[in-house]
């Protein structure tokens, strides 16, 4: 078996303790490296004054991690800036929250090149290279200026936008070239692929010899789209575990005689926390008899504070959350707890099974790890409903969830009904259909296929819906 090298800005060991930090990219790479005995390559998440290359080394639970530090400037214009003001905004749709920089375009490309100079030592001739996300598209270009030749492979968790709002990107054409370097591209969605596709074909004068194939740029990749999972086995395994238990105990102690429905998102815009809560406010508006019996927990731990727009969220959050608990609470009772907490894996394992209703509304998202994780937690004989956005990619999987259009309060109030008034049956034969998809097509069979396609064997991508 070659080795694997997965890089990503990101990097985060798995511990096998569920404390590992927030994010689906970091969730999923951890589970998907825990067979590999291979080598997780990315930023350390430290600054240093002026960048050294310097390589810290650790090995964690099988799998070396080597990171490096950053210089304050590329903190700024790279992850602050190019990654998280002007592509993800516009990855998901988020125009008008999108700044374009030259700094920070030049900070891109500066900490891609460095990334490279930094890894290419470390490389070996049968290796195989599984780059990830947004932060890194230019990353086999750079490898690849350096004469490395080995198999790389790049996988997008986000979003890849429809054409029509891509072009709003200064250079665009520049960002989909460096994609032809890699010889496999993967996306979570065929739609994701879609849109790519038709960027090249329209945009950049491509070709499709076949399906799965792209010309242009005077080179060839494949793409695909693979879905990826949670890793169902070790969440089963921390469900059992006291932590989970004695969290599902206390939810359920402080919910009795309501139901509890729950919310978890890194605070970000994309997530459509704010057109929940005031889906949740038409709900108890609309429903005043309902009102004592629900309580919604809403975790939102802070993600990305230097940038602005997730300033400005959680200033809009607090003032929401504030007030529908004003307009709603009594002494004994206030509709939301809104709480800006990070918690371990296992302690969301308990959280989510002692909810009716898990709520995942993203106005946009690559997949959507919470959602799967939910259905995961449910007790097989009482499951709760798992409501969630058409606009997430696991929606296209996850069929008999209640979906609904997140912008639309009417929409967020009515499946709330309808999720709280679900009669045991119907919510067992959603439930065990959602769970049969969530442990087939789970981490592990995402990454085997893409591993398998990107060293050429004849893998098919899991089924789409
Ligand atoms: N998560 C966590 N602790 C928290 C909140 C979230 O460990 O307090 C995890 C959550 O369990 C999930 C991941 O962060 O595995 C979020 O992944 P998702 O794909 O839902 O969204 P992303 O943050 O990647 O946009
Ligand atoms: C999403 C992105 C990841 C990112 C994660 C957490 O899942 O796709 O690339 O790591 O959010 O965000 P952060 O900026 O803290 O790494």
């Amino acid at each position: 078996m070659n080795r694997l090298i997965v890089v990503s800005n990101r990097v985060n060991p798995p511990s096998g303790e569920g404390d590992e930090s927030v994010g689906g990219l970091a969730m999923a790479l951890a589970a998907a490296l825990r067979e590999y005995s291979g080598l997780w390559f990315g930023w350390s998440g430290k600054t240093t004054p002026e960048f050294t290359g310097q390589l810290n080394i650790e090995k964690v639970g099988g799998v070396t991690a080597a990171t490096v530090d950053l210089e304050e400037t590329d903190l700024d214009e790279y992850y602050n800036g190019y990654a998280n003001k002007t592509l993800w905004p516009l990855f998901h749709y988020r125009n008008d929250l999108a700044a374009f920089d030259r700094s920070y375009g030049e900070g891109y490309r500066r900490v891609n090149c460095r990334f490279a100079d930094t890894l290419a030592p470390l490389i070996e001739p049968d290796d195989l290279i599984w780059i990830h996300d947004y932060h890194l598209i230019p990353l086999g270009r750079e490898l690849r200026k350096l004469g490395v030749k080995n198999r790389i492979g790049f996988f997008l968790h986000i979003p890849w936008p429809a054409h029509q709002v891509f072009i709003n990107l200064p250079r665009h054409r520049q960002l989909v070239e460096a994609m032809f370097d890699y010889d496999l591209v993967g996306f979570q969605t065929a739609e994701h692929q879609q849109a790519f596709e038709e960027y090249v074909l329209s945009e950049a004068g491509g070709s499709q010899p076949e399906p799965g194939v792209l010309e242009a740029f005077g080179r060839r990749v494949e793409v695909g789209a693979f879905p990826i999972g949670i890793d169902a086995e070790d969440f089963a395994r921390l469900l059992r575990n006291s932590r989970a238990r004695r969290m599902r105990d206390l939810m359920t102690a402080c919910t009795v005689f309501r139901h509890l429905i729950v919310g978890v998102d890194r605070l970000d815009y994309s997530k459509g926390l704010e057109e929940r809560f005031l889906g949740f406010e038409r709900f108890l508006t609309e429903n005043p008899d309902m009102r004592r019996e629900v309580l919604m927990l809403q975790i939102a731990p802070v993600s990305r504070e230097s940038v602005e727009a997730y300033q400005q969220i959680r200033e809009r959050l607090d003032s929401l959350s504030g007030r529908i608990n004003g307009a709603f609470a009594d002494v004994d009772w206030a509709p939301i707890r809104y709480v800006n907490k990070n918690y371990r894996r296992d302690e969301l394992a308990g959280i989510y099974g002692a909810a009716r209703v898990g709520l995942v509304t993203p106005l946009r998202d690559g997949m959507n790890l919470v959602a799967k994780e939910f259905v995961a937690a449910q007790n097989p004989e009482d499951p709760g409903v798992l409501v969630l956005s058409r606009f997430a990619g696991a929606a296209r999987q996850m069929p008999d969830a209640l979906l609904v259009n997140p912008n639309s309060a009417e929409e967020i109030s009515d499946a709330l009904k309808r999720a709280l008034a679900m009669d045991k049956a119907e919510r067992i034969r959603r439930w065990s259909a959602l769970f049969e998809t969530v442990q087939r097509e789970d981490v592990t069979a995402w990454r085997d296929a893409f591993v398998q396609a990107l060293a050429g064997q004849k893998a098919q991508a899991p089924a789409l819906a």
